[in-house]
């Protein structure tokens, strides 16, 4: 059991849970490796992925994470619905509520949308990113492949580089991280850090050089190309010359330092190709933690106290 019903936000989640979630997705990676990717935990539960806005990894690893632990899956995608009929968001749900549906996993160009969910159905509520609020699932997947690759948080130091302002990734990471006891320091264009974030006990620095030079490892936020046209940032060039975490950059440590993204990347704008492909890089790692993490989230949420084989 989690101390909250829902999985929403990481902002109030004590590092007991966070650890718990973390040592059960060590566990599901273990399944992972099996001839048999499969367990019956979840074997009568139906859960939907109610997803409004495009996604990849998210989308892909709760269907597998669901299909894993035996769920039943129903996928929802908002282009085909009849909210293009008109009906409201608030309808849809209860429609799709009356159906006994046991968990919602959503995704929401909306921030608070998810906890907006909450009010309208019984089932138990997973954020799957909701706006550039937060991406809870997404930070217990990056908090799980750091604890991986350094088997401890004691004395680590995260640096996050890129747009802050725009990206639920940071807020969840934060939250986790400094929960967790890790030193954060952030990175990128002074408009693009939220102002009076110091408050929740990280680190500002502009200079890229020097954030890699203290950090251990380094989670690499995209640039938002859709968001570019409103002049987020005054150039590619320009944003890859001061921020990118470029080869030479790389190439001029005199140390490992750990590259993660929770992608899509833009390859030679915020991060170089080479260094994406690199034995710095475990963001394909943090792909396939993605479904493990999510399937320790949702049996903890929903198995009522089965063991994981059972
Ligand atoms: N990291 C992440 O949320 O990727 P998707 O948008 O592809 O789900």
């Amino acid at each position: 059991m989690l101390s909250n019903k829902h999985f929403i936000s990481l902002k109030d989640t004590p590092k007991e849970d966070i650890m718990k979630l973390i040592e059960t997705g060590l566990s599901f990676r273990e399944v992972l490796e099996r001839p048999v990717k499969k367990v019956p935990t979840l074997s009568g539960k139906n859960i939907l992925n109610l997803f409004f806005e495009n996604s990849t990894r998210t989308k892909m690893s709760f269907e597998l994470a669901e299909k894993r632990l035996s769920a039943d899956v129903t996928n929802f995608s908002a282009s085909s619905s009849s909210l293009n009929k008109g009906e409201t968001f608030r309808d849809t749900v209860q429609n799709i509520q009356v159906m006994k549906i046991d968990c919602i996993v959503m995704r929401h160009p909306s921030p608070g949308s998810s906890l907006q969910l909450t009010n309208f159905v019984d089932s138990i509520i997973v954020n799957g990113g909701d706006g550039c609020h937060e991406h809870p699932t997404q930070a217990m997947l990056d908090v799980m492949s750091l604890y991986e690759k350094f088997e401890t948080f004691k004395n680590l130091k995260v640096a996050i580089i890129g747009d802050i302002l725009h990206s639920r990734v940071a807020l969840s990471n934060i939250y986790a991280l400094k929960t967790l006891g890790v030193e954060v320091t952030l990175c990128g264009p002074p408009h693009l850090i939220p102002i009076g974030i110091q408050d929740l006990g990280v680190d500002i620095n502009y200079n890229v050089d020097e954030v890699l030079e203290w950090a251990d490892a380094i989670n690499v936020l995209r640039i938002q190309r859709e968001r570019m046209g409103i002049g987020l940032i005054p150039s590619v060039r320009e944003y890859r010359e001061v921020f990118g975490i470029t080869s030479k950059r790389i190439e001029n440590l005199k140390k490992e330092i750990v590259i993660m993204h929770p992608g899509p990347i833009n390859r030679g704008v915020e991060l170089d190709g080479d260094v994406a492909d690199s034995d710095n890089s475990i963001i394909l790692n943090q792909v396939l933690n993605g479904v493990a993490m999510r399937m320790s989230i949702l049996y903890h949420l929903l198995s009522e106290g089965d063991t994981i084989n059972d």
